[in-house]
């Protein structure tokens, strides 16, 4: 809801959003951007799913009458879908800058930013201080039970609380939750890098796995997504094989797999899920033999 009532805000019906191809405004919103804003997402795929300057103006529209017309770009940082992935800050930048000057806004879909905060050594307010909007929840990796919090200008926000309500989201009884939220907020950041490390330990220990792929290098935060193709199981096989011994894995394509470090999960549990991991492809492959 916080990213729809962003989209809302920043465009008319019949302006067109870029955004990347695995981003969840695109993929996991109900399509929202399109039913309830009556926008257009113009996708455009950034390697690791981090978005640049160019691929972004490529994908501007023409000023001409018969064209619809790009009036908002929405990043997302980390990148969900993309394993996590964060974009620096310097890029961020330069993105607002030269979009502003086009006269196009830019909302941040920072569901987990203060994951990409921790993995720049970074600070929130100073990586989005140029965006026009910022998302982000306080469950995920600050590990509240429910909620998310929408932040701009004030006069963003006086429209926001507009937005909110007629989208269904007004709630009177938002100070237990609020609480939750609170502690989340100022507790949970310092503990982030907990998760990263324990995500590190998992991606290595993956990509000594026979049959199972993934470049550590690449896992910045606390979501790993690895290849399961030469094991000769898809996605869903191995997330079926692993759940009964306690592993909780998800498929993200037929032959990726997705699992995700928070405050629920130890070092000791990390370790627990690559032995389970290594035990099903192991044995898989012996009965393919
Ligand atoms: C990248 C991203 N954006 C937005 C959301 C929406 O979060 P919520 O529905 O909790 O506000 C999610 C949650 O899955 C997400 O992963």
């Amino acid at each position: 809801m916080g990213n729809l009532i962003s989209v809302k805000i920043w465009t008319h019906h019949g302006s067109e959003v870029i955004c990347e191809e695995r981003s969840h405004v695109n993929l996991y919103e109900l399509a929202s951007m399109s039913a309830i804003a009556g926008c257009m997402p113009r996708v455009v795929r950034g390697e690791d799913g981090i978005l640049t300057w160019e691929e972004i103006k490529a994908a501007i529209r023409p000023k001409i009458y018969y064209d619809s017309q790009t009036a908002l770009i929405a990043l997302e940082n980390t990148s969900n879908m993309a394993g996590g992935t964060v974009y620096p800050t310097d890029r961020v930048n330069e993105i607002c800058d030269r979009a502003h000057d086009m006269g196009l806004k830019v909302h941040l879909d920072g569901a987990r930013i203060f994951n990409a905060a921790t993995a720049l050594g970074d600070h929130v307010a100073v990586m989005t201080k140029k965006v026009d909007s910022v998302m982000f929840c306080l469950s995920k990796g600050l590990g509240a039970p429910v909620g998310s919090m929408v932040a701009g200008s004030k006069a963003f926000i006086e429209k926001a609380r507009i937005y909110r309500k007629m989208f269904g989201g007004g709630m009177r009884q938002a100070g237990v939750i609020a609480a939750a939220g609170l502690i989340a907020l100022e507790k949970s950041p310092a503990r982030l890098h907990v998760d990263h490390e324990n995500a590190k330990l998992l991606a290595e220990g993956i990509a000594k796995i026979p049959g199972l792929q993934i470049d550590p290098q690449k896992v910045r935060s606390n979501i790993v997504i690895f290849d399961c193709a030469a094991t000769g199981m898809t996605a869903v096989e191995l997330c079926d094989a692993v759940h009964p011994h306690g592993v909780w894995a998800q498929d993200t394509a037929p032959y990726l797999v997705r699992v995700v470090t928070h405050c629920d999960v130890d070092r000791a549990g990390c370790e627990r899920a690559l032995a389970v991991l290594k035990e099903v492809v192991t044995k898989k492959r012996n009965a393919g033999a």
